[in-house]
């Protein structure tokens, strides 16, 4: 008789989850994006940054926070005394989900049935990375990474525990604060600063 096949090999290194997220097919977002968007950064004992999903010039280039909200995340993130170079970054959907509109490709937010399917290509990341501690960057975040709905706004600027003993920081998504009426982005962005430079504590 012939031996059964072993059964795959779950990944080992951060290479091979970012190989096998591009094949993944698990929710009907994967087929219309460019590739996946894998997390990128230091492995072990720094902070994981955990944001919604690729946006489109993240799903062009293929790296997590390259477009604006990701320049406005650096911009907090250096004001609360970190650089991009210190935290690991990535999201809880691995694809960009979007709509046409004209020339554009305009953002949709995933459901909650897409986020759960792809929760456990994060939980296998996270396992990889061994972050200190994890801030989540919005409720889809928040969500997938505590296994509960959050409300952001009155959950934030505090830790909370998941069953694995892994911290998890609630705070806004960066463009929630890019989308706000001028006159009340500069106060939440004091708020989302001041809750970054409580991730930022933990290296010093
Ligand atoms: N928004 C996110 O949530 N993640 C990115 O990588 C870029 C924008």
């Amino acid at each position: 008789a012939r031996p059964t096949p072993a059964p795959a090999a779950p990944e080992t290194t951060l290479e091979g989850l970012r190989d096998a997220v591009q094949r993944c097919r698990e929710c009907p977002i994967g087929a219309l994006a460019t590739q996946g968007v894998p997390g990128e950064g230091p492995q072990r004992g720094g902070v994981m940054l955990v944001g919604e999903q690729p946006g489109d010039q993240e799903d062009l280039r293929g790296r997590p926070f390259v477009g604006p909200a990701g320049q406005l995340l650096m911009r907090a993130l250096a004001q609360a005394g970190l650089s991009r170079e210190q935290v690991f970054l990535t999201n809880a959907v691995r694809h960009f989900k979007y709509e046409v509109r004209g020339k554009r490709r305009i953002h949709k937010t995933p459901s909650q049935a897409e986020a759960a399917a792809c929760a456990h290509w994060l939980e296998r990341e996270i396992a990889l990375v061994q972050p200190r501690a994890i801030v989540a960057l919005g409720a889809t975040a928040a969500r997938s990474l505590l296994q509960r709905p959050v409300a952001v706004m009155s959950e934030r600027g505090g830790w909370h525990a998941r069953a694995d003993g892994l911290r998890v920081l609630v705070t806004l998504h960066p463009s929630a604060l890019l989308r706000m009426p001028a006159d009340e982005q500069e106060a939440a962005l004091t708020t989302f600063t001041g809750d970054l430079g409580l991730a930022a504590a933990l290296y010093f």
